[in-house]
């Protein structure tokens, strides 16, 4: 697992947007696993601007949904599919058939289900999956004591994530749907490459057990430590709770020419083999030219010093 403390939100994404369109310049007609919620907007909004800037071609990508409710409309402004149109493919310029997604209106949700998991397998598999971190641990809507082997399914909200999400209701919890249709942990891990955004002190408990706690259902994002390629991108109010943030900001600070920070490099192998240990490392190439800067104080500053910032990569 990589461990990329950023400044901020802001850096954090523009740093994934900017790997993301490396990944697609490589594989034009990738697919990218989305997410919803907060976190994952400064990446759409720098992908945009990537697009609209004339520096990334995204013309070709299709985009697989994460999560949906179950009980909205999919025309609802709150759906996790309209949030998607509105937040993804209107301002990259994609039309719905780029879209892939459950059918949570389906009369036969399970059904619906696999078809989605079929759907997923027959487009080629998940090339760079997205993903932010509930305050519970939760990815996409697998709740604490989700399986780890979990498939695409449908699930029931705990009510604290309920009301996480009502500041999308207009505040009213009663509006939130109880019931989800969710990507499995199992399905997650199939992607060649997951990305795990996290930002605010609000995740820097969910965080830590997600990247440093013990393998358990009770924290479902902990399930990602045994994929090997994954990139966790926090800003430091998220990372604030790693007991080891000191020992990732010195294995990116010190990364040799042949160990560069090299996170969105091409997909290869059939859908569903996973990548390999190092796939994505050791490549020639630029990397990133976001320049991300570790936040190390000088341990003879005084605690009210200003942060010695010096850069990492670029
Ligand atoms: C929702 C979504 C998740 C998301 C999480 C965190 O429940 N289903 O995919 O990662 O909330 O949301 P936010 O980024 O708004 O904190």
């Amino acid at each position: 697992m990589e461990v990329v403390i950023v400044p901020d939100a802001e850096t954090g994404g523009r740093f994934v947007a900017e790997g993301i369109a490396r990944l697609v310049g490589l594989k034009p007609d990738a697919l990218l696993g989305v997410a919803t919620g907060s976190t994952p907007l400064p990446v759409y909004r720098a992908l945009a601007a990537l697009v609209s800037g004339g520096e990334a071609d995204l013309s070709r990508v299709r985009i697989a949904q994460l999560d949906e409710y179950v009980g909205l409309p999919a025309r609802h402004p709150e759906s996790y599919r309209s949030v998607l149109a509105r937040e993804v493919l209107e301002p990259l310029g994609l039309g719905p058939e780029a879209f892939l997604g459950p059918d949570t209106t389906a009369a036969d949700l399970p059904a619906a289900c696999r078809a989605y998991e079929q759907a997923l397998a027959a487009a080629g598999g998940v090339d760079l999956q997205l993903l932010g971190i509930g305050g519970d641990g939760h990815i996409g809507f697998n709740e604490p004591c989700s399986s780890l082997a979990s498939r695409t399914r449908i699930k029931t909200l705990t009510e604290r994530t309920r009301g996480d999400n009502a500041r999308f209701f207009g505040g009213d919890v009663e509006q939130v749907p109880r019931h989800v249709v969710t990507q499995g942990v199992g399905t997650i891990l199939e992607a060649r490459h997951v990305v795990l955004l996290a930002t605010g002190a609000g995740k820097a408990e969910a965080l830590a057990a997600a990247v440093e706690g013990p393998l358990a259902a009770r924290c479902p994002a902990s399930a990602l430590q045994l994929h090997p390629h994954v990139t966790v991108v926090a800003d430091e109010a998220a990372a604030s709770r790693l007991d080891l943030a000191d020992y990732f900001r010195h294995v990116l600070a010190g990364k040799p020419a042949w160990q560069a920070l090299r996170p969105f490099g091409p997909s290869d192998g059939a859908h569903g083999s996973r990548a390999r240990p190092g796939d994505g490392h050791g490549r020639s190439g630029t990397g990133s030219r976001v320049s991300i800067m570790s936040s190390d104080r000088d341990p003879s500053a005084s605690s009210k010093a200003p942060t010695v910032r010096k850069p990492f990569f670029s």
